[in-house]
């Protein structure tokens, strides 16, 4: 049983609801043109650190003969992808020992977890569950740019409460949390020097605005929610018994923006993210 992640890094929430917003189906074409996979394939597809498996959940929609298998070493995360999302095969597994025959896999792919695992030991496992010609897809989030509405500022609770936890916590340091992360020109060449020819590059870019009309009510409002959750589950990872009034401070700040998106008052904040896609082929 492993809750590390869950517990002290990102929650549940938090990354199924950002996830579940950058892979939604309207940002389906920019991923198309760089994932240059047959949609219509009966695929091996296998998702490494899978987390609470929105981006599995998505592939599931745009690969539907597709046989898509997902791993991750927290426990509660697959818990809740095997709760809520039907045909994915969710498996609790390291990435650095994958619980899986050679030449297996017709794709891998992993979406912000290259950075969390030793790059010849995480580029080594997928070249041996690759079939040979099989194509591994690796996502990696970049700066992206954002802007937020005066309502969201942070609140004075919410200082108090993060001056009050110490800052000499070392655990993202004890268990690597992003301790291999590469540059935009040291990931491919990592994916080529570890075996994989073909390298490509590009970038897909999704803008988070809840108040632009080309956004439907319901995907507005996942995205303010999305953000009440990163905030709240980051008090709680805090695990500290004082967390009440920053988490009274939080929801009232996004009851505020639910409300104003309500009532047509327009904020226009923004999330850009950009997500970098190396794609690389086994021999
Ligand atoms: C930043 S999260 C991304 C999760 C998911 N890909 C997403 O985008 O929502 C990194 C994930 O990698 C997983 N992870 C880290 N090291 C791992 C390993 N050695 N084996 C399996 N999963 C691992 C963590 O448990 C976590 O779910």
């Amino acid at each position: 049983m492993n809750e590390f992640w869950s517990d002290h890094v990102q929650g549940v929430m938090t990354l199924y609801l950002s996830r579940k917003l950058r892979f939604d189906d309207q940002f389906f074409e920019q991923y198309r043109r760089l994932f240059l996979l047959d949609e219509n394939a009966d695929l091996q597809v296998l998702e490494i650190g899978c987390g609470p498996g929105a981006l599995a959940e998505s592939l599931r929609r745009w690969f539907p003969n597709a046989e898509i298998t997902a791993i991750d070493r927290d426990s509660r995360f697959i818990s809740f992808a095997k709760a809520n999302i039907p045909g994915v095969d969710f498996r609790e597994g390291d990435a650095t020992d994958l619980p899986f025959e050679d030449q297996s896999f017709d794709v891998t792919i992993s979406n912000t977890v290259q950075e969390h695992i030793e790059p010849t030991v995480f580029w080594r496992e997928q070249l041996r569950v690759l079939k040979p010609g099989g194509i591994c897809l690796c996502l990696s989030a970049r700066k992206g740019l954002g802007c937020i509405a005066p309502c969201l500022e942070t609140t004075t609770e919410e200082i108090n409460f993060w001056e009050r936890i110490s800052s000499s916590d070392d655990t993202f340091e004890k268990y690597g949390v992003g301790k291999y992360r590469l540059s935009e020109a040291e990931l491919p060449a990592s994916m080529e020097k570890n075996g994989f020819f073909d390298v490509t590059t590009g970038y897909v870019i999704t803008d988070l605005t809840p108040d632009d009309p080309k956004y439907s009510a319901q995907m507005a409002e996942t995205m303010i929610e999305a953000m009440r959750q990163n905030d709240l589950e980051a008090i709680q990872s805090a695990h500290s018994a004082d967390a009440e009034k920053a988490i009274a401070a939080v929801n009232a700040k996004y009851d505020e923006r639910i409300s104003l998106y309500r009532r047509g008052i327009k904020q226009w904040d923004t999330t850009v993210s950009v997500t970098m896609i190396v794609r690389g082929r086994k021999r």
